[in-house]
């Protein structure tokens, strides 16, 4: 079914959470749900760059990566009607996090380490994890460095260990009453 709340007036929808929250498998159902247009900030800037999100970190660096992705969403954000499955890093600019503030509602996908470490796994392409070995150990010190930035800019927390991506994505149209 689609439907597009009156009541959310075209705001856009900020997905943020740590990588493997399912920021995009549910930003994309969401998306489709609302019939609103979607976005997936790393898909957008690979596309942008001609290049892996991984390639940009070892071909530039993380800063470089960084500043992309901030001037990416600064200005992206300013459109409506969208939702944004953000990169897992987009709290760590203040420009990201106004824009955070100011063009929407911000909904923290929340999960614990075991379960993102469980999640992503299987998954390459990561480059903060490249070494899989202590990747359970670089989660937990990224979530303890981040979780300020993810609580103080959330409008929302849904924590999502015990949910199928469904019902994840039930509780966020209760959230925002659509
Ligand atoms: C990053 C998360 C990645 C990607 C990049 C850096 C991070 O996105 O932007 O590898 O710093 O947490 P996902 O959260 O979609 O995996």
């Amino acid at each position: 079914m689609h439907q597009q709340s009156t009541r959310l007036n075209n705001k856009n929808i900020f997905l943020i959470g740590m990588m493997g929250s399912w920021k995009s498998t549910i930003g994309n159902k969401l998306a489709n749900f609302l019939n609103y247009k979607y976005i997936d900030t790393d898909v957008a800037i690979e596309k942008i760059m001609k290049m892996k999100i991984s390639k940009i970190f070892s071909e530039y660096g993380e800063k470089k990566f960084r500043s992309i992705e901030e001037s990416y969403f600064v200005e992206k954000s300013k459109d409506k009607g969208f939702v944004f499955s953000t990169g897992g890093g987009i709290i760590l600019g203040i420009k990201s996090r106004m824009a955070l503030k100011n063009n929407g509602i911000t909904i923290l996908l929340k999960a614990s380490t075991k379960t993102i470490y469980n999640r992503i796994i299987t998954t390459n392409g990561r480059p903060l994890l490249n070494n899989l070995n202590d990747s359970e150990i670089t989660l937990e010190k990224m979530w303890l460095k981040r979780k300020k930035f993810y609580y103080e800019n959330a409008d929302f927390i849904v924590e999502t260990d015990h949910l199928q991506p469904d019902q994840v994505i039930n509780r966020i149209l209760k959230l925002i009453r659509v």
